[in-house]
């Protein structure tokens, strides 16, 4: 059985080592916290899951590292430092990160070819996208094997052409919550409509299309020429920014709307995954067929395969 070590044990370790043992994977999970072990029999019960404080000890053998730790640099160049110490050449690196650069992650690091982004959206046992984010010194290889391992794993990996802060999601994201906040503070809809408005309309569109995609439909047979330069040239308005000294006003709203704790969570986490799981089945995730330009289309990045030293 291959083995992955999970470093980090909150919201995205724990969803990864789901997702990792789920597929058969033989999973270590390595964290500080003092709650490890009642985290881990809580959230893991019955599968094939280790946990430790001692992250050295969860990397050595290791056939695929993913880091899900705190995101801040000093710690994730701490971290990966002690990976590199304690695992073998040839074995991936991954980082969760939501924003940082790999190539400052791997920065010193002697085994900055084997560092590389893998990042998942929350939470990554249901959600099919995996960005896969090569640094300045990540190999070829690096990224070829962690793309085959996430498609091993059911996701659907994207591999940017170059490493940019936020990557693309969170970069968008950013974007489009930010004009978010903006309409909130400016009293323009609440925060449920906001939400409901979103999934009656972008959401959907966007969980069948991509934007480029509806930009070639919004145009009719003429397609997206047409749409720009026909209802695009009206759209002249400035859309403004959200003012940072007033984002209690909305984080106030939030919790408002939605509530915070446990219970809150609890019942929110549950909808989520409930709507998630019904609306992924009909959307056919993850498309199956090789990465564009790849060449490859028969390495499976299964654990079994893994374990095989089938890698390329
Ligand atoms: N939350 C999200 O929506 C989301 C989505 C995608 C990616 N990410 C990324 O995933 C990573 C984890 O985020 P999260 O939301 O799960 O954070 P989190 O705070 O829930 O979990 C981080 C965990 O790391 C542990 N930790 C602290 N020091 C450690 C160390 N030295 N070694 C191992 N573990 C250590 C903490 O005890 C904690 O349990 C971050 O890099 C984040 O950017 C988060």
């Amino acid at each position: 059985m291959a083995v992955v070590t999970i470093v980090g044990a909150g919201v995205i370790g724990i969803s990864w080592a789901r997702l990792f043992g789920g597929a058969g994977w033989e999973v270590r999970v390595s964290d500080p916290r003092p709650d490890l072990d009642e985290v881990v029999a809580r959230e893991l019960a019955g599968l094939p899951v280790t946990a430790t404080h001692d992250l050295a000890a969860a990397a050595d053998g290791a056939d695929f590292v993913q880091e899900a730790g705190p995101e801040r640099i000093e710690v994730k160049e701490q971290m990966f430092a002690t990976l590199a110490a304690h695992t073998r050449d040839g074995v991936v690196l991954a980082s969760s990160s939501s924003s940082l650069l790999p190539s400052k992650i791997a920065q010193g690091n002697p085994a900055a070819d084997r560092v590389v982004i893998g990042h998942p959206f929350n939470p990554p046992e249901l959600m099919p996208l995996v960005e896969v984010v090569p640094g300045e010194r990540t190999s070829a290889a690096t990224v070829d094997h962690a793309m085959e391992v996430y498609r091993g794993l059911g996701k659907l990996p994207i591999r940017l052409k170059k490493e940019i802060p936020g990557f693309v999601g969170n970069r968008l994201q950013k974007v489009f919550n930010d004009q978010a906040n903006y309409l909130v503070q400016q009293g323009v809809i609440d925060v449920r409509d906001l939400d409901d408005l979103v999934r009656a309309s972008l959401g959907l569109r966007w969980a069948t299309i991509g934007p480029f995609q509806s930009g070639a439909l919004g145009g009719g047979p003429a397609g997206m020429r047409h749409l720009v330069e026909h209802v695009g040239s009206q759209m002249r308005f400035e859309i403004g920014r959200a003012d940072q000294a007033r984002m209690g006003e909305v984080l106030d709203a939030v919790e408002r709307a939605y509530g915070t704790g446990q219970e809150a969570y609890e019942h929110l986490a549950e909808l989520r995954d409930r709507r998630t799981r019904g609306a992924l089945a009909p959307l056919d995730w993850p498309e199956p067929g090789p990465e564009p330009g790849s060449g490859d289309s028969t390495a499976d990045g299964s654990a079994d395969s893994v374990a095989n030293g089938e890698r390329k």
